[in-house]
């Protein structure tokens, strides 16, 4: 028996990155129908599978007329929706309040009394937890303890999210657990993936993609601040397992990781994307990002294991020789989306 035979699902923000990764494993999982909504302001239609049981709506999730649509039928619900990321939230407060607090507070203040829906699978951010240090990081625990100090808008409405999942349980039942993702990589992930959102951060939107591609284009990689930040890189394919488990075993309103648990710092990223790719440019490096004070850290990965049975199982080494073949095998798609922000990225 699959693990979503016969269900009904939501993903929201199916067709980004981890959401399309997310679609194509329910799909071998067998389920019956996944509704994807999802505004492609930071993705392609074409990242989704191409697949009968999977229907795109693709609007914002905070349209009223399309909440009026949505009724209840669905066994699980994922929120994946973000305004990505960081920077733009920067550039654009207004525009991450839009698409990623109030898609939160409109998704779970709509679904707070439906019945069918057995868990509701909030994607918080590891990041916007996660104490700001450049000193030696200790394992990012589930706590709720946050500090009111984030380094973004981004980071704060990952944060709100997070206050709306426990009070829409609290208020009303609802089954809402929260995933708190440490840095995603991984295939699916299209540098310049939807409309520009005011920064060049819209096509260089993660670390990892950013570097393989400079790098299979013989590029010199760039490290900020000597490159000491750490991360804990995950493999999708692991957070897309991560979420499964979190559908099926979590205990709402709970937070759970989904980490490695392992520290890789970003100038040791770049080496080893280097030698994997035989790039010899060297390494530039560049001061530290003022508004950046996110420097070491990893997550914990004890609950997840003890109460989901999650763990990670990629490591960095084969995760990132999958994604080189990836990026290699989806050059020209990528290369296109990169173009298409051309005229926005010479003006900056
Ligand atoms: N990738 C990471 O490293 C990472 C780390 C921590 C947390 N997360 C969280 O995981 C989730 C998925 O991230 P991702 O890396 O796949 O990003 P992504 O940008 O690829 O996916 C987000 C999706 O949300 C969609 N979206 C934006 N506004 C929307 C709206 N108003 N209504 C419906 N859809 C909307 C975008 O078009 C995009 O397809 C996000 O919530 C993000 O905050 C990701």
């Amino acid at each position: 028996m699959k693990r979503f035979e016969n269900t009904n699902v939501l993903v929201v923000g199916g067709a980004g990155f981890v959401g399309s990764n997310l679609v194509r494993m329910l799909l071998a999982e067998g389920v019956a129908r996944i509704e994807v909504v999802d505004n492609l302001l930071s993705s392609d239609p074409e990242n989704l599978p191409n697949d009968p049981r999977v229907v795109l709506n693709a609007c914002s999730i905070a349209d009223d007329l399309f909440l009026k649509s949505l009724t209840d039928r669905f066994d699980y619900i994922w929120h994946l929706a973000t305004f990505h990321g960081n920077q733009s939230s920067i550039h654009d407060p207004l525009a991450d309040h839009e698409n990623n607090t109030l898609t939160s507070l409109k998704l779970f203040n709509h679904i707070r009394d439906f019945k069918r829906v057995k868990k509701v699978v909030y994607s918080g951010a590891g990041c916007a937890v996660a104490e700001k240090t450049f000193g030696p990081a200790e394992a990012t625990e589930e706590t709720d303890l946050v500090a009111i100090d984030g380094d973004s808008p981004y980071s704060l409405s990952k944060i709100f999210g997070e206050f709306y999942a426990k009070y829409f349980f609290k208020q009303y039942g609802t089954p809402i657990v929260r995933a708190r993702f440490q840095n995603v990589y991984g295939p699916g992930e299209v540098l310049g993936a939807g409309r520009w959102r005011g920064t060049p951060a819209t096509v260089w939107r993660n670390v990892t993609p950013s570097f393989v591609w400079k790098a299979l284009n013989g590029e010199g990689l760039t490290v900020e601040n000597e490159g000491i930040a750490t991360r804990d890189f995950i493999f999708v394919s692991d957070v897309a397992e991560g979420l499964m488990a979190l559908a099926l075993k979590g205990k709402a309103p709970e937070a759970y990781n989904i980490a490695t648990g392992v520290e890789t710092s970003i100038s040791n990223l770049a080496d080893l994307i280097n030698r994997m790719t035989e790039n010899r440019t060297p390494i530039t490096r560049l001061p530290k990002r003022a508004w950046d004070h996110s420097g070491k850290r990893f997550g914990s990965t004890e609950k997840a294991k003890r109460d989901l049975g999650f763990e990670a199982t990629t490591s960095i080494e084969d995760g990132l020789e999958a994604t080189i073949r990836w990026t290699k095998e989806n050059r020209k798609r990528i290369d296109h989306s990169i173009q298409k922000h051309n005229i926005h990225m010479n003006n900056k």
